[in-house]
């Protein structure tokens, strides 16, 4: 099949979805399949109506291309897409809608509250520790972690939405489990000398991953089932990846679920292609799959 790759576009996490699409295109391409690269500008819905693909690879991040938006375009032009459809993508990309929805299915979660951003630059919306991110990005952009006794973040960007989401810091680990056909692969403890930002998340040795992790038996677990509930709780289709914090010194009610991301990165250093290979799945067997999950 004739397989075009969704890359780039006008989020700001363009660059990372710049490098997912061409490690997935040359995937797909030594997997035997034709494949066209595009980048996805004003212009998409030509291009694609132009190369007449079988089925889109979404290799986007980020607004536009991981909130439903191209989805929608995608359904109304039936053609096979990747990954999570309309609702589920809007639903995901929406974190406080996406809470709302996790709350629901039992799921534990932090507390938080949308407050306008000169709110947040005033005074302290919440008692500190706290983070304030963007309700609407992914890879950290755009979020502060404002800490015991320090002041209100007046650094808060002007280019930050006027709505924001100030969420309870929950000190400890990052943990992550990828979720693929309904199944949870494995739980990776992701380990950053600071706390895993963009630069952490994208920089040679930003970041440590332990596959699997090595934490009890019951976290463990926990992140498991969690990871299947949230995936299902928000009717995501293909793989997910669901993110979560653990505060240790509170036991198993220390673990939070933060996020799921409908439009996980896919890297060569990415967690969920981590995860794929610790379970025998290599990169170009997940983007075949993928491909063959595709619906519209
Ligand atoms: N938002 C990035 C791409 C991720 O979740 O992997
Ligand atoms: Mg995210």
């Amino acid at each position: 099949p004739r397989v075009a790759v969704l890359m780039g576009g006008p989020s700001a996490e363009r660059e990372v979805s710049l490098v997912s699409g061409a490690a997935c295109a040359a995937a797909l391409r030594d997997e035997g399949y034709t494949v066209v690269e595009i980048d996805a500008g004003p212009d998409l819905c030509a291009r694609l109506t132009a190369e007449k693909p079988d089925v889109v690879f979404n290799a986007l991040h980020g607004r536009w291309g991981e909130d439903g938006c191209v989805q929608g375009m995608l359904e109304w032009m039936r053609i096979p897409y990747t990954h999570s459809g309309v609702l589920a993508s809007a639903l995901a990309m929406d974190k406080i809608r996406a809470k709302e929805a996790f709350a629901a299915a039992g799921l534990p979660v932090a507390e938080s509250r949308l407050v306008s951003a000169d709110e947040a630059r005033r005074g302290h919306p919440i008692a500190p520790p706290y983070v304030v991110k963007p309700y609407n990005e992914g890879s950290s952009v755009g979020v502060y972690i404002v800490r015991e006794k320090a002041n209100a973040p007046a650094q808060l960007s002007d280019g930050m939405p006027e709505t924001v989401m100030v969420e309870r810091f929950v000190p400890g680990r990052e943990l992550t489990v990828s979720v693929m056909d309904g199944r949870p692969l494995t739980v990776t403890d992701i380990v950053t000398d600071g706390w895993y930002d963009y630069d952490a998340k994208y920089k040679a040795g930003g970041s440590r991953h332990i596959v699997p992790a090595a934490i009890p038996a019951d976290i463990f677990d926990a992140c498991m089932a969690h990871a299947a509930v949230a995936h299902r709780a928000l009717g995501c289709r293909g793989v997910s990846r669901s993110d979560f914090r653990w505060d240790e010194a509170r036991g198993a009610d220390g673990l939070v679920l933060l996020e799921t991301n409908t439009q996980p990165g896919m890297t060569p250093t990415s967690l969920v292609p981590e995860q794929a290979a610790h379970e025998g799945i290599s990169f170009g067997q997940l983007v075949s799959w993928m491909v063959g999950d595709a619906s519209c």
